[in-house]
C-alpha cells in the first residue's frame, strides 16, 4: 500500500481503474537516472528529496543538485523526466531542483567517494556515455540499417561513436560495415579490444568466431553470457554514444541490457504500416520490463521516391507518427525506401558514406541531428575529474557559488 502526500491509499480504488503509479514505481526508475558526473544513481546518491504521485498519475520528483549552477542540471532533469513518464499510468511528471545543503553535499560526495573507492564498476562502459538501444517490435523492420547508419552519422558530427551488436546469433553489423578483422584482447588489460571500423568502435560476434561450426560449439556456451562480456570485458574507452543493434523480439537481452546499464535508453524502428496499436503495446511492454525508457520513434522504409520525384508509399503511411503519438513520444526521423541501404549494407558501404548523395542518406543524417536534440552527449570530462574538481571545490571553500 503506497499513501501519497494527500494521504490517498491506492488500494481502495476501484478495481479495473487505469494502471496506478506508486512512489516505489517512481523511485524504481529514478534508480536508473545516474549524474555523470558523479557516476552514480541519484537515488543512491541520496540526490532524490521528494516523491509525490497524485491519483490522477500526476508526478512531482525533487532533486537536489549538488550546486544551483550544476553543468548537467539539463541532463539529469531531462533523464528524470524521460524515465518517470515511461512509466504506465504516469500522465505529467514536475521535476523540482534545488541546490543541496552543506550537509546534504559532504553526505552525497562521500558516497560518491565510496563508490569511486569500490571501483564498483560493473561494465567498461563509462557512466558519461549515452548508450541508445536501437530496438523494434518485429523483426527485419531495418534496426542493423538503422544503427549502422545512425552510428557513421554521429561519428561525422564529430562525436566519438561505439557500436555493438547484440544481435549475437543472428548479427549483421560485420557486413553492414565490410568488417573482416577478428577481436584481439590486450595483453596487459586483458580487455577485448574493439575492431575500429570507418571510425567506429565496432564488437561483434561475427568477429569473434571463425567458422559455422565454431558457432555451434559456442552457442549453447556463450549465449546468456555475450552481452555481459561486450559491456564488461570490451575496452570501449570515452565513448559519446554506444548504439547498440538489438535483436528481434523481446527477449532476455533486452533485459539483460537494462540491468547491466543502467543509463540504457531505447530508440524504436517501425515501418510506416499502421498497425501501431499492437507495436505500441509490444514495446512498451518491453520498455516497461528492462526500464529502458523510450526515447522516440524512428519509421523505416518509408515513401519511395522515384527518379521522377513521385513518392510511392509501398508500406503505407503514417505508421510512425501514429506510434510515436501512441506511447508519447517524438518521431525523430521518416528514412525512405531506398536501394541504396540495401546495396550499402550489402557492400559494407553504408548510405551515408556512399558518394552519391541518396535521399535515405539525407534522412539519417537528419536522424543523427534530431536523436542529439532528445539525448544531447553528456559534458566529456571524465567522471574523475569532475569528482576530483567537485572535491577541490568544496575544500577550498568555493561555498559560496554552491549555496544558490
Ligand atoms: N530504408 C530502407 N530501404 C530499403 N531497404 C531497406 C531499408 N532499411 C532496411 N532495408 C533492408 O531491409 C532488410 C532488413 O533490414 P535490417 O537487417 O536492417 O533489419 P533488422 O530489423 O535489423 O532485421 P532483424 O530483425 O532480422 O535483425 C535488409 O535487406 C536491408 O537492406
Ligand atoms: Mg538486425
Amino acid at each position: 500500500m503506497s499513501i501519497t502526500r494527500w494521504g490517498q491509499c491506492q488500494d481502495v480504488l476501484p478495481l479495473g481503474a487505469m494502471t496506478q503509479v506508486t512512489t516505489e514505481d517512481v523511485y524504481k526508475v529514478l534508480e536508473r537516472v545516474t549524474d555523470p558526473e558523479l557516476g552514480g544513481n541519484i537515488v543512491e546518491l541520496g540526490m532524490v528529496t521528494d516523491v509525490v504521485v497524485d491519483r490522477d498519475g500526476r508526478v512531482e520528483v525533487g532533486i537536489a543538485l549538488t550546486i544551483a549552477e550544476c553543468p548537467m542540471r539539463g541532463t539529469i532533469e531531462g533523464d528524470t523526466e524521460r524515465r518517470v513518464r515511461s512509466l504506465p499510468g504516469v500522465t505529467d511528471v514536475a521535476v523540482v531542483t534545488t541546490a543541496m545543503t552543506k550537509k546534504q553535499r559532504s553526505h552525497v560526495m562521500e558516497t560518491a567517494r565510496k563508490r569511486a573507492r569500490d571501483g564498483a564498476e560493473p561494465t567498461q562502459v563509462a557512466p558519461t556515455t549515452r548508450v541508445i538501444a536501437v530496438s523494434s517490435g518485429k523483426g527485419g523492420v531495418g534496426k542493423s540499417s538503422v544503427s549502422t547508419n545512425l552510428a557513421l552519422a554521429l561519428d561525422d558530427l564529430g562525436f566519438s561513436v561505439g557500436l555493438l551488436d547484440a544481435d549475437i546469433w543472428g548479427f549483421s553489423i560485420p557486413r553492414m560495415l565490410g568488417a573482416t578483422e577478428k577481436l584481439v584482447a590486450d595483453d596487459d588489460t586483458k580487455l577485448i579490444q574493439p575492431a575500429v571500423v570507418q571510425g567506429v568502435k565496432m564488437v561483434s560476434t561475427g568477429l569473434i568466431i571463425e567458422s559455422e561450426e565454431t558457432a555451434l560449439m559456442w552457442r549453447g556456451l556463450m549465449l546468456s553470457k555475450a552481452l555481459e562480456q561486450f559491456l564488461g570485458q570490451v575496452e570501449w574507452g570515452d565513448l559519446d554514444y554506444l548504439i547498440i543493434d538489438m535483436p528481434p523480439g523481446t527477449g532476455d537481452i533486452q533485459m539483460a541490457l537494462g540491468r547491466l546499464l543502467p543509463q540504457a535508453e531505447m530508440v524504436v524502428v517501425t515501418t510506416p504500416q499502421k498497425a501501431a496499436q499492437k507495436v505500441a503495446v509490444r514495446v512498451a511492454d518491453m520498455a516497461r520490463r528492462s526500464y529502458m525508457p523510450i526515447v522516440g520513434v524512428i519509421e523505416n522504409m518509408a515513401g519511395f521516391q522515384c527518379d521522377h520525384g513521385k513518392t510511392y508509399d509501398l508500406f503505407g503511411s503514417g505508421g510512425g507518427r501514429i506510434l510515436a503519438n501512441e506511447i508519447s513520444v517524438p518521431l525523430l526521423g521518416s528514412i525512405p525506401l531506398d536501394a541504396s541501404v540495401v546495396s550499402g549494407g550489402d557492400e559494407g558501404a553504408p548510405v551515408v558514406r556512399s558518394e552519391t548523395e541518396t535521399p535515405a542518406a539525407a534522412a539519417f543524417r537528419s536522424l543523427a541531428h534530431a536523436l542529439i536534440d532528445v539525448v544531447p552527449p553528456a559534458e566529456d570530462e571524465s567522471c574523475t575529474g569532475r569528482i576530483a574538481k567537485l572535491v577541490a571545490q568544496l575544500e577550498d571553500g568555493l561555498e559560496s557559488a554552491a549555496s544558490g
